[in-house]
């Protein structure tokens, strides 16, 4: 057997910088141990995100040079509204500048004062936008999700016995649409089954309630579903998306994930009536319906890699890279969350450094040792991201402390991955020696992760 390469080669380089342990000290303290706040030239391998990340192919490249910047009935809207709709059988399509502004305007449609939103851990701007409006995001994720050790190949799917104990405290009134991540960012990029999608559907329908899709990663979810579903073995990745979004009432896109571009989102929903009233937010807020904050060409862009991203060549490519990273890891006995995720190989914080105390922020305190290490940057999944109770104002902890390697899209080697997995080997050497982590100095209200300011303990 040959060895399994990737299916691209590499046209156009971009340099990477390189620094020295004294160098990085300086910066993080420069950055009130914030990795948001570092330059890019201050970091290595940057594993912050996927979002946005990506390189896209030469074929999204031309497809560019060929947009069309018409203000009403673009061509390439055309083009991009076609594509989604032979994809995902959704007939309306409303373009947005990124995920989180197609979440603002479908909710500033569907969700109001006292509201509950049930869902699989919904993303934080998600939650982030339902709590803005006085309404709240329930969890009904599975809980094997909130176990490392334990298997499960689909860690994303939804507690049904939860949704029903939450229709029967709020009842239809109070329930306006249950959102379904796919994959499941927050639980480590963790697929939901069909057969779960199915249940979740069966659900909405013996209640009324509209199932809405954050589809961010839909993609990769059918990869699973394809690897991990038996039933849906011989299916082609297009025939799953289409089954999928078939159990669906719509979906809010965050393009910068799954359509391989670096900015750009979109709604599509079956509603005609839905739709003409998020068309009012969407020219308020974003922009006239055939371009919603998106230039021409970068809708052009995106039509295509909507096309790549759902072929099995390309996620398979995609997802043996992140598992890659993810079996060196477990091979050196590193705790990280099981079945490796899509996008990201969680690790598992609370496990690799059981001596610092969780006031402490454990997982940004191993985000900042891989950093110090390494320049590898990767994104905090844990107590800063979850914030502090709305009412009660107490720091909510979550149960997981999670460090989350995102793998960007057709960007790194094998080598990369090499480097990354040495240098977390280096700590998880060394892990007894770590005991102290950070306390806050400044945090926003909302979302104070992107922000904080921390404090060495
Ligand atoms: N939904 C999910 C599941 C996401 O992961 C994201 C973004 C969004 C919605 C919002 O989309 O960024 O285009 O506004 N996730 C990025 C991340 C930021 O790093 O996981 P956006």
């Amino acid at each position: 057997m040959l060895p399994y390469t990737e299916p691209y080669k590499i046209k156009m380089i971009e340099p990477m910088y390189p620094s020295t342990r004294a160098q990085r000290e300086k910066w993080i303290k420069e950055a009130n141990y914030n990795l948001f706040n570092l330059k890019s030239s201050q970091v290595y391998i940057d594993l912050l995100t996927d979002s946005g990340t990506g390189a896209m192919s030469q074929e999204q490249w031309s497809a560019l040079m060929s947009g069309d910047e018409s203000y009403a009935g673009s061509r390439s809207f055309d083009s991009l509204h076609e594509t989604i709709t032979s994809l995902t059988g959704f007939p309306y399509v409303l373009p947005t500048h990124q995920g989180r502004a197609a979440e603002n305007v479908l909710f500033s449609v569907m969700v109001k004062e006292g509201n509950v939103v049930p869902g699989n851990a919904h993303f934080d701007t998600t939650k982030g936008h339902i709590e803005f409006r006085k309404a709240s995001a329930f969890d009904c994720t599975i809980d094997e999700a909130n176990d490392t050790s334990v298997y499960h190949p689909f860690k994303g799917n939804v507690d049904i016995g939860k949704l029903e104990n939450i229709y029967q405290v709020y009842g239809k009134e109070r329930i306006p649409m249950i959102i379904v991540t796919i994959t499941c960012n927050s639980t480590g990029g963790q697929p939901v089954s069909m057969e779960n999608l199915k249940a979740v559907r069966e659900f909405a329908d013996r209640y009324e309630i509209p199932v809405i899709f954050d589809a961010a990663r839909f993609a990769e979810n059918a990869y699973f579903i394809k690897t991990r579903e038996k039933e849906y073995q011989n299916h082609t990745i297009r025939d799953i998306v289409k089954e999928m979004f078939s159990l669906s009432d719509g979906m809010t896109m965050s393009s910068k994930k799954d359509g391989i571009v670096n900015m750009g989102g979109f709604i599509a929903l079956n509603s005609k009536e839905l739709y003409q009233e998020a068309t009012t937010f969407n020219i308020m807020f974003e922009g006239y319906i055939t371009y919603g904050g998106m230039s021409g060409r970068d809708m052009a862009a995106l039509a295509q890699g909507l096309k790549e991203a759902t072929t099995f060549e390309y996620l398979e490519s995609r997802i043996k890279q992140v598992h890659y990273l993810g079996n060196l890891l477990q091979e050196a006995g590193i705790p990280v969350q099981e079945p490796f995720g899509g996008h990201a190989i969680f690790v598992d914080a609370t496990r690799f450094l059981p001596r610092v105390p969780r006031e402490e922020y454990i997982a940004q305190t191993l985000a900042l040792e891989l950093y110090l290490e390494s320049g590898v940057r990767a994104v905090e999944i844990g107590t800063l991201l979850a914030d502090r109770d709305p009412e009660t104002r107490e720091n909510r902890y979550p149960r997981l402390e999670m460090v989350r390697l995102t793998i960007p899209r057709r960007v790194y080697t094998r080598n990369h991955m090499d480097y990354v997995a040495a240098a977390l080997q280096n700590i998880f050497e060394r892990r007894e020696k770590i005991t102290r982590g950070y306390k806050i100095r400044y945090e926003a209200p909302i979302m104070r992760h992107f922000t904080v300011e921390l404090e060495k303990i």
